[in-house]
């Protein structure tokens, strides 16, 4: 997808013109095709699809999701108030906090917000408080997977859910009256392959043959994008077979929910940086740009590949450089990267910046935020 926003190239230009830069810069028509693409894919299931909204909390694109007509899957209590403001109805969302406070519980029974609750510490304030109303409950399989470990949420080691061995004591807390309609799982972010998603799947409908009153499974997301040109992106039909497949063998019917984030809307955005200077160190050559991880912090926290274009000079010969922030941190965006020669005051174009990019600015060094604006 990078490649269709160096075909943009002019306008980007001309954006950078009027705002200035760092500018975030998004394109719904992208999200559009994301959606298709997954609607296609998930025709035959019966599912609900709640967006991420950590990926991107940007109310346009909120706006935009609704429209779609998919629901929200929130983790905090002002992601919920977000979520209500843009128009969602609480039954379009779910609420996964990990980790929340009590209130934070309180504030989401109360506005009648599904709750997927991840302890069973958490479970005598349920039956103290709020009896009556059913609750689902996230699992954690216990299954290592491949790809970064930093986003992998279902080992056996992550703090994520409720270890699926805890089934006994679930099960004596239902006999008290807990109610429980709907299970959840989440795998990880980016999972190389969906084999590694359905290993996670094969361990929920299992354990879920132990509940009779199940009006879901939520099976998280995990959906890989193309972050290099050659990147595998995950095979969302074959995904939906397997799915299928163990939805046909279940007892019960019972519907299913997944919840992506970056799939639909991380190719939806860019980050368009200037650069300050190029400059010379021992044996590399650095391009500082008026950036850093408290822009997009993705390439320093997760070791994360992010396609970097200049957008100024697109057709220069290449030369090697480290792309650096000017944090007074370590904040490189890249290393060792081919770029088409650099010159101060060139623009460089971050891809894949449409998720879990703005969602997690900062303003270390009371740097200021960029802004978003949407093409
Ligand atoms: C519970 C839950 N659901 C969904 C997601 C979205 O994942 P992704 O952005 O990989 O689609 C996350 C991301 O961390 C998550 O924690």
């Amino acid at each position: 997808m990078c490649n269709y926003w160096q075909q943009r190239k002019a306008e980007l230009l001309n954006l950078v013109q009027t705002h200035g830069t760092p500018l975030y810069v998004y394109d719904l028509k992208i999200i559009d095709l994301k959606n298709n693409q997954l609607k296609e894919a998930l025709a035959k299931l019966p599912v609900t699809v709640h967006y991420a909204m950590k990926a991107n909390e940007n109310i346009n694109i909120l706006k935009h999701i609704k429209s779609l007509g998919l629901g929200i899957d929130a983790v905090s209590p002002n992601e919920i108030k977000r979520a209500l403001q843009v128009g969602f109805d609480p039954d379009q969302i779910v609420f996964t906090p990990s980790c929340p406070g009590f209130e934070e519980l309180s504030f989401a029974f109360k506005q009648n917000i599904h709750i997927h609750i991840g302890a069973v510490e958490y479970f005598d304030f349920v039956l103290q408080n709020y009896p009556k109303i059913p609750i689902g409950l996230r699992i954690n399989p216990g299954n290592s997977i491949g790809g970064n470990q930093k986003i992998a949420t279902a080992h056996q080691d992550s703090k994520f859910g409720i270890p699926f061995t805890s089934l006994q004591i679930i099960k004596s807390y239902e006999e008290r009256g807990l109610l429980i309609d709907s299970l959840h799982i989440h795998t990880g972010s980016d999972v190389k392959t969906w084999k590694d998603l359905a290993r996670s799947v094969d361990l929920i409908f299992d354990f879920a043959r132990h509940f009779k009153h199940l009006k879901y499974i939520d099976l998280g997301s995990g959906f890989k994008v193309k972050y290099k040109q050659d990147d595998p992106e995950i095979d969302l039909k074959a995904y939906a077979n397997y799915v299928q497949n163990k939805l046909n063998e279940f007892p019960y019917p019972v519907a299913v929910k997944f919840e992506p984030g970056k799939f639909l809307v991380s190719e939806a955005g860019v980050l368009l940086t200037q650069v300050n200077v190029v400059k010379k160190g021992f044996q590399k050559k650095f391009v500082g740009v008026n950036s850093g991880f408290h822009h997009l912090i993705r390439p320093m926290y997760y070791n994360a590949y992010h396609e970097i274009v200049n957008l100024s000079n697109m057709d220069a010969p290449a030369e090697k450089y480290d792309v650096v922030g000017q944090l007074c941190e370590e904040d490189t965006f890249a290393y060792d990267r081919w770029l088409s020669r650099v010159h101060t005051g060139d623009v460089l174009m971050i891809c894949n910046a449409g998720a879990y990019a703005y969602s997690m600015v900062s303003e270390y060094n009371l740097r200021d935020k960029p802004k978003e604006i949407f093409i």
